[in-house]
């Protein structure tokens, strides 16, 4: 079976790279938060904890990606400043804003149980994230002012608001009364009907919090005399400022000034078109079929580490699988999905508005997702084998302007899967036997699909067609449909839709069968 006939498909996918010298911000914000706080029973109008608990996420990132240079948050968002210099990833938008979104959640999920001790996490929490470019360090100067901007105003508004819920007005009377009220007037109310001086607030509250690393001299260790040995270490600091924005707090760290420029200028009134390009969110093609595909981000390691069999562990498989089944449960624009390995491609029906069709918030939305259901359900697949450390994927959107070119992408995927399991079936199979993974690289070299069938059946006894189904052709999750007679009042009997329930299966999808045999999924 030779892939190069469907590995057209690829060409489909479009470049996305911030191009130098643009600074690269990725800006992540919970995914229906007011649901979420509110499931969780977070504190109104700010919850300590919850606000600490997205700090240490935060500081994981940064200590995961040294590109990552200055961070600030609050609330349910964070952005993340890579400094100018950085090649991450190619500088490819759609890559890092899904790794950040999807290792962020991760974290959250692993943490909760530090944070929240005795409260259970109820369900899975997604992040949106979006690449932001900044043409200058202008520009970033604006961008930072702009969030501040959005913090104080927010949390000035919700301390109000809640004040006065609890003071026992209804939510409709509490917007009437705020409506159209100023800075000044909301600090008078605060002040006048409940004692509150906003400005003795927590600085976390009202100004957010920042991250960036810092150099401090450490001791490191002490010389044969007793005397300490120290070191200039790049160590992380935790601030709440006044105004991140301003040349005094910027230039004070030379850190940030090396790794993103300086502010030379104070900044007056924020210009309202980088506000409008902050703000931009490209769209997919109206009317095609989208597939978002997602990667475990270094899985040869986490295979390793976490002690997967090879070269197909099926608890791990089955994992990805469960996710898989949750991401279409929650997402009901996705028709299909088809996984194998560390990867899983979802199609979005060529009609969906999901996000109206905003190609960030799509990727990250399915991949965030996918990533903290794989760490919540971890135990479930893995109850005598600890997570060692958080898993993270990354995201990618493809438009498909057919079906036919849709269904050479998922025979790709599959051919894909049939090549390398086999391949991998044959050097694991040398490699117990007592070959080197040199000596089994090079026998296999040049090997077609017949020789490598022959390997497996003459030296081990295994008929390649009798291993599972599931390694030989992958997995693939889709609805079925199932309709309902139901005799109305009139004694016409109508379909009706019920819930479908979303299976997993192990069919051959490039087989048109399998297409004829579930005409609804496309
Ligand atoms: P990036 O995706 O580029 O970050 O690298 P990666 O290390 O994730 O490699 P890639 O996605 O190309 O391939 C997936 C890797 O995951 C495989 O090469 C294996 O090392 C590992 N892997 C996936 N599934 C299994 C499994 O069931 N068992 C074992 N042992 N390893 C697996
Ligand atoms: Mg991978």
């Amino acid at each position: 079976m030779a892939n190069s006939k469907y590995e057209y498909v690829k060409s489909f996918e479009v470049e996305d790279e911030v191009m130098f010298p643009n600074l690269i911000i990725i800006h992540i914000d919970s995914l229906d938060f007011s649901r979420f706080s509110q499931v969780h029973k977070f504190e109104k109008p700010n919850d300590e904890t919850a606000l600490n608990l997205m700090n240490s996420c935060a500081s994981s990132v940064l200590e995961e990606y040294p590109d990552i240079v200055f961070a600030y948050g609050y609330s349910d968002e964070y952005s993340f400043v890579f400094k100018k210099t950085s090649r991450f990833y190619q500088r490819r938008a759609s890559k890092i804003l899904s790794l950040v979104a999807s290792f962020f959640v991760a974290v959250y999920v692993t943490k909760w149980k530090e944070f929240f001790p005795h409260r259970k996490l109820v369900y899975a929490p997604s992040f949106a994230s979006k690449a932001v470019s900044c043409a200058s360090i202008e520009v970033l100067q604006a961008y930072l002012a702009w969030r501040q901007h959005d913090c104080h105003i927010g949390n000035q508004y919700d301390t109000c608001f809640w004040m006065l819920v609890k003071s026992g007005k209804t939510l409709s009377e509490t917007q009437e009364i705020l409506k159209d009220t100023q800075k000044q007037q909301r600090n008078e109310l605060l002040f006048q009907q409940f004692g509150i001086n906003y400005k003795m607030l927590p600085a976390l509250f009202r100004q957010g919090s920042c991250l960036f690393k810092t150099k401090v001299e450490e001791t490191v260790k002490h010389d044969e005399n007793g005397n300490p040995v120290k070191r200039l270490r790049r160590r992380e600091t935790l601030v709440h400022s006044e105004n991140i924005a301003g040349r005094s707090f910027w230039n004070e760290h030379s850190s940030l000034h090396k790794d993103l420029g300086h502010f030379a200028k104070e900044i007056g009134k924020i210009e309202p078109d980088y506000v409008k390009s902050f703000q931009f969110e490209s769209r997919l093609l109206p009317l095609t079929w989208v597939v978002v595909r997602i990667d475990g981000c270094h899985f040869h390691r986490f295979s390793e580490v976490h002690e997967f069999e090879k070269p197909n562990d099926e608890q791990a498989l089955k994992l990805m699988n469960s996710c898989a089944v949750a991401v279409l449960e929650e997402f009901q624009d996705i028709v299909f999905a088809y996984g194998v390995s560390d990867e899983y491609s979802f199609v979005l029906k060529n009609k969906s508005e999901l996000y109206k069709r905003q190609s960030s918030k799509i990727i990250s939305a399915i991949v965030s997702f996918f990533t903290s259901t794989y760490v919540m359900r971890w135990g479930d697949f893995f109850p005598h084998k600890k997570l060692k450390y958080p898993p993270s994927f990354d995201g990618r959107a493809v438009c498909y302007p057919t079906s036919d070119i849709l269904l050479d992408y998922l025979a790709w995927r599959q051919v894909d899967c049939h090549i390398n399991n086999q391949y991998n079936t044959c050097f694991w199979m040398l490699v117990k036997s007592g070959k080197s993974k040199t000596q089994a690289q090079d026998y296999l070299k040049g090997t077609q699909t017949r020789e490598k069938n022959e390997l497996l059946s003459k030296q081990f006894g295994i008929e390649y067609n009798s291993l599972p189904v599931i390694f030989r052709m992958g997995s693939s999750v889709f609805r079925l449909k199932m309709q309902e007679g139901v005799t109305e009042e009139n004694g016409e009997v109508s379909g009706k839709q019920v819930e479908a329930e979303v299976v997993v299966d192990f069919s051959n999808i490039i087989d048109p069968c399998f297409w004829q045999q579930h005409p609804h999924i496309l």
